[in-house]
């Protein structure tokens, strides 16, 4: 009998023709949206296996009704959608896309720093609404990057990407993590500092941490509190991250200048106060968005999805 696998969504065709090439029968959700619960349910059942996205909340009532799983490759490099440790404890192996997506992470980041200290969405849109008259020498001033400080809260794979790409723009850079970090602190000079430092000596700060218990909320009133009125905050990592009500509030009274935001703490719902601030930059979570990119994370995910299917452990496991 044939392995029986189910992708929740639509992926690049590259990630599919690895799960057909290696003689599995694979079921995708023919629809191009999140399924709810029920459906997720109902796709998976009698599946060996199943592809998901970061948009699939697989927990431990989930993992109780589809024990018979024998494997779930997360395509995503960020894993907190998928309770692990519940996993784990049925015996069945969850696997994450770490490293192909790193660049264009990093490049979102880096493009919705710039777009947030320069104020492009905002001038963008006086554009096209036909307000632009014609130059003006206090139009839409922004926050200058060289000779600025960089902070970066998480200085994994793609906190360094994005420090490496800091050193075109001549910036300063300092780092929390739990590690040192010798890209940073050699090739960069770089400096590790405590956060309560970071917040206060940055003039841009990102975010690079996973989504977990310990960081949920990690930037709350406190830390903006401390951070510099004239500083920035950009979040490409999770939304949860960021008590997105207190940073509405700092926004609103000015206690830091600005955010650019790739990720939201209820996804896809934006909290109102973000959508009437001209200091936030917003974009729908796109930080991975580049064909090569999602192209490279099907197929990493299908691979890893291949190996459990085997009973091998798969390359990218995060929880056995
Ligand atoms: C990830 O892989 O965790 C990214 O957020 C996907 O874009």
């Amino acid at each position: 009998m044939k392995t029986t696998v189910f992708v929740s969504r639509k992926i690049p065709r590259a990630g599919i023709d690895i799960l057909e090439e290696a003689g599995m029968a694979v079921e995708v959700n023919p629809e191009d949206r999140v399924l709810t619960a029920e459906e997720l349910m109902v796709g998976c059942r009698g599946k060996d296996g199943l592809l998901c996205l970061l948009t699939d909340t697989i927990d431990r009532a989930f993992l109780k009704k589809m024990s018979q799983l024998k494997g779930i490759a997360n395509m995503a490099v960020g894993y907190n959608n998928i309770d692990v440790n519940a996993a784990a404890e049925r015996g069945i192996p969850v696997s994450n896309t770490p490293g192909v997506l790193t660049e264009a992470a990093a490049d979102l980041t880096w493009a919705l720093l710039v777009a947030t200290a320069r104020r492009l969405s905002e001038a963008e849109r006086y554009l096209r609404a036909g307000e632009f008259t014609g130059w003006g020498p206090l139009l839409f001033l922004g926050g200058d990057l060289p000779g600025r400080t960089l902070g970066i809260i998480g200085a994994g794979r793609i906190g360094t990407a994005v420090g490496v790409r800091s050193q075109g723009f001549r910036m300063k850079i300092i780092y929390t993590d739990p590690n040192r970090n010798m890209v940073l602190e050699e090739e960069l000079d770089g400096r590790r500092v405590e956060l309560d430092t970071l917040l206060a000596q940055s003039d841009f700060i990102t975010l690079h941490v996973p989504l977990t218990e310990e960081t949920r909320h990690l930037i709350g009133s406190r830390e903006l509190r401390r951070m510099k009125k004239t500083a920035y905050l950009i979040n490409t990592s999770r939304g949860p991250v960021v008590d997105e009500e207190a940073l509405v509030e700092a926004l609103q009274s000015g206690e830091i200048a600005g955010a650019g935001l790739d990720v939201f703490e209820k996804e896809p719902h934006i909290h109102p106060g973000l959508l009437s601030l001209p200091s936030a930059v917003l974009l729908p979570h796109i930080g991975s968005a580049t064909i090569e990119t999602r192209t490279r994370m099907a197929e990493m995910a299908a691979r890893n999805l291949v190996a459990m299917m085997k009973g091998e452990r798969p390359p990218d496991c995060v929880n056995l």
